[in-house]
């Protein structure tokens, strides 16, 4: 059968990984696609690295679009990244007709409704297989496998490079900055790696895994976004005493009164698998009324990981595109005219519990005075942990873990917290969830 002839865009991280994977296991690709699948140009701006990781068996531009454009090529994988050049090139590969493969969540959580409108129309596939959680099958997890059921939350490390600092903070002690340097070394961080350690990232990924899990459209502008920026080596080591972890999660979730849509690092029982996801490795739960829980795990980032994903999109789109597009799984899951208008809930709306840090004089009445706020907000506490003052200090740190409440609820009481003259600086809050099904 004829090949199917493949242009990359991009030969960084996972673009070089990708001619790696596709060249080492052109054998058994061939043998799973049906016809050998073969990348015929690759644009890089770097055009010398595009030369030496090919070593002269394709041709190679610094010109993106003469790429996409190529009345030879079959299909466009985008590994470039970001939301301008990458708009562009998908969507002119689109126009000419031409199947899309690409790792770029933001490009997806931010104009996906695009995209996959005029892909539709076209008749063509976008795969992004690679852009949630890197090697792991989440998104044929989701969109497929658990296809006969009404999904009610996930929840997942979905970014490898907060989960590799938090890591590294945890158990070697290493300084936010130091870590976050051997993340961008090891290839696991964005060009910007604010996109990182502000959530941003996890933000992108869990924006899709929600279209996909519950048929809503993209909607990124109304994702709730906290990063890793201001924890402290303290909240990590008070969390573990409680017997609990740090991660940075990102969570979705069905409720009465609409979907849930955030990313907040969260403090996990230790005893939950997830809670036990070290260094880039990512892990995605997903509920399922019929199947329950279940639990994906594996590289989350990285050169040949990531290129695990873009060359199975690779096989499936080759095996597809033969294909009635009517015959063909919906992009996000759901058929394009039965998307859902549920509302994104606004996080003042959102329950869970939570962890309070804060420095108190050691003096009596202190804790009287806090726990009257909380039980005025109905805010009951489920454990409490008081340190011993510093020699030579005054002030004490105590921690506190509520049950479920209501984040205005908690809200306010920090407010009031903060107030009391026997308070110092800001109280600390991370969100704290049980993970149970
Ligand atoms: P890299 O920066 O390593 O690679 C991108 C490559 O594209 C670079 O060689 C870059 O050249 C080149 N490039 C940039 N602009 C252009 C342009 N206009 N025309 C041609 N080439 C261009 O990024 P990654 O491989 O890490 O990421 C690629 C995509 O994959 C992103 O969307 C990312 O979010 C996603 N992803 C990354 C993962 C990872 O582990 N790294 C995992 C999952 C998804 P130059 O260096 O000169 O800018
Ligand atoms: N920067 C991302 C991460 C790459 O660290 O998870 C994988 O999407």
């Amino acid at each position: 059968m004829k090949p199917i002839n493949v242009g990359l865009l991009g030969i960084g991280t996972v673009g070089g990984g990708t001619w790696t994977v596709l060249t080492r296991n052109q054998e058994e690709i061939t043998r799973r696609a049906g016809r050998p699948i073969h990348i015929v140009k690759v644009a890089d701006r770097d055009l010398e690295l595009a030369k030496k990781l090919t070593a002269g068996q394709v041709a190679v531009t610094d010109d993106a679009f003469s790429v996409v454009s190529d009345p030879d090529i079959d299909i466009v994988v985008e590994l470039i990244g970001g939301t301008t050049i990458a708009k562009d090139l998908v969507l002119l590969a689109i126009s000419h007709g031409k199947h899309v493969v690409t790792a770029n969540k933001a490009l997806l959580a931010v104009h996906g409704n695009e995209i996959f409108a005029a892909a539709q129309k076209q008749g063509v596939m976008v795969a992004f297989e690679a852009a949630v959680a890197g090697g792991i099958p989440i998104i044929k997890a989701v969109r497929e496998g658990l296809a006969a059921n009404r999904i009610e939350w996930i929840a997942g490390i979905i970014n490898g490079t907060t989960n590799f600092i938090l890591t590294e903070m945890r158990e070697k002690g290493l300084d936010f900055d130091v870590a976050l340097k051997d993340a961008q070394r090891l290839g696991y961080a964005e060009s910007d790696p604010t996109f990182d350690v502000e959530g941003i990232d996890a933000a992108h990924k869990l924006m899709i895994l929600a279209a996909i899990g519950f048929g809503i459209p993209m909607q990124f502008d109304k994702a709730y976004t906290e990063g890793i920026t201001q924890l402290t080596g303290d909240d990590i080591r008070y969390a573990e005493q409680l017997g609990y972890r740090v991660k940075l999660l990102g969570i979705t979730k069905r409720t009465d009164a609409g979907i849930e849509l955030r990313v907040h690092p969260t403090l996990i029982p230790e005893k939950r698998l997830i809670a036990n996801v070290n260094g880039a490795m990512n892990a995605v739960l997903v509920k399922g009324d019929a199947v329950g829980p279940t639990l994906y795990y594996g590289k989350g980032a990285g050169a040949e990981p990531t290129a695990s994903s873009v060359v199975a999109d690779l096989v499936d789109v080759t095996r597809m595109c033969t294909a009635d597009p009517h015959q063909r799984v919906p992009h996000l899951a759901f058929q394009p005219d039965k998307l859902s208008d549920l509302p994104i809930s606004p996080m003042d709306e959102v329950r869970t519990a939570y962890y309070l840090r804060l420095r108190a004089k050691d003096q009596p009445g202190v804790l009287a005075d806090i726990t009257r706020i909380l039980g005025d907000l109905n805010i009951s506490i489920d454990a409490f942990l008081q340190k011993e003052p510093a020699e030579g200090e005054q002030e004490v740190d105590i921690i506190m873990l509520t049950h479920i409440t209501v984040e205005k609820y908690i809200n306010q009481a920090i407010i009031e917290i903060e107030l009391l003259p026997t308070i110092s600086g800001k109280v600390t809050r991370i969100r704290l969830e049980e993970l149970n099904s």
